[in-house]
């Protein structure tokens, strides 16, 4: 039976040896959301993403993705999922589009070079594709990985750090290529350390601290928790929208407008 949840974890726990990153993790991902998995470094992000796509054999507790048990039916889960790793699978030999046909035949698509052509249009990427992915740009490679991800139409995306070591172009191009996966109806699940990024993109936050799940909302439950930011004044530029305001005369809020000044 099909329902809202597209990820569920209860109490799920992992050690390695000694060292416990996972104390009982409580996660409920809806369906065809983008949710932000943030913690710093080291707090297990990967250790967790890695269980739900069946990598990792969780010690304890429970993660169901689509209604499947992840430790009992692996199989099914694997034709659900898909993680992009925080490190890209891009082949750099290959050119773009030989590593999607690459992916398709993997998976044992029908038509893998036309599933290759749709992917590079979608994502932009056309006209690349025949050149070396090892030529691309950051946020380029990025896509390609995240295109690569799709084939075989996972229900569920999880994107493992999408964006560490990009620049802030290619952030914006990947942020973008995010929000048109759930426009489309994929559920993503991204973890990042960047608060940033999961105010940009997501509609459900979840804060991973000391092996626990210890905030998880709306971003509006989130923002709501951190005290208000204290108001700075910096000099800088106008922007087109400044100027655009000012030219019009719309322009009548803030104090550098209110003619005492200067
Ligand atoms: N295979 C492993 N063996 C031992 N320790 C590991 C292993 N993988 C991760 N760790 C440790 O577990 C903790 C959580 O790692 P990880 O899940 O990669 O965190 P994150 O992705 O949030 O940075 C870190 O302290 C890391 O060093
Ligand atoms: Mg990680």
């Amino acid at each position: 039976m099909a329902t809202d949840t597209a990820i569920r974890v209860a109490s799920l726990a992992k050690s390695y040896g000694e060292l416990e990153v996972l104390r009982g993790v409580d996660l409920t991902v809806a369906r065809g959301s983008i949710t932000a998995l943030l913690g710093a470094n080291g707090a297990g992000k990967t250790t967790l993403v890695r269980i739900l796509a069946t990598l990792l054999r969780a010690d304890a507790g429970v993660a169901v993705i689509d209604d499947i048990d992840v430790a009992s039916e692996p199989g099914r889960v694997r034709e659900r999922i898909s993680l992009t790793g925080q490190f890209a699978a891009v082949d750099e030999i290959l050119t773009g589009r030989e590593n999607l046909a690459l992916v398709a035949r993997l998976r044992h698509v029908e038509a893998p070079r036309d599933v290759a052509a749709r992917l590079l249009e979608r994502f932009g990427l056309t006209e690349a594709a025949d050149r070396r992915a090892g030529t691309y740009s950051g946020g380029m490679r990025r896509r390609l990985d995240i295109a690569m991800s799709l084939i075989g139409e996972p229900s569920v995306v999880v994107l493992d750090e999408p964006t560490t070591g990009l620049d802030p172009h290619a952030r914006l191009e990947v942020w973008d290529t995010v929000r048109a996966l759930a426009a489309a109806g994929t559920t993503v699940l991204l973890t990042t350390q960047y608060l940033e990024e999961a105010e940009q993109l997501a509609h459900q936050v979840a804060i991973l601290h000391e092996g626990r799940i210890i905030v998880d909302g709306t971003l509006a439950d989130v923002m709501a928790l951190v005290p208000p930011a204290t108001i700075e004044y910096v000099e800088r530029r106008p922007s087109l929208e400044d100027i655009f305001l000012a030219v019009t005369g719309a322009g009548t809020a803030g104090p550098h407008t209110t003619g005492e000044e200067r």
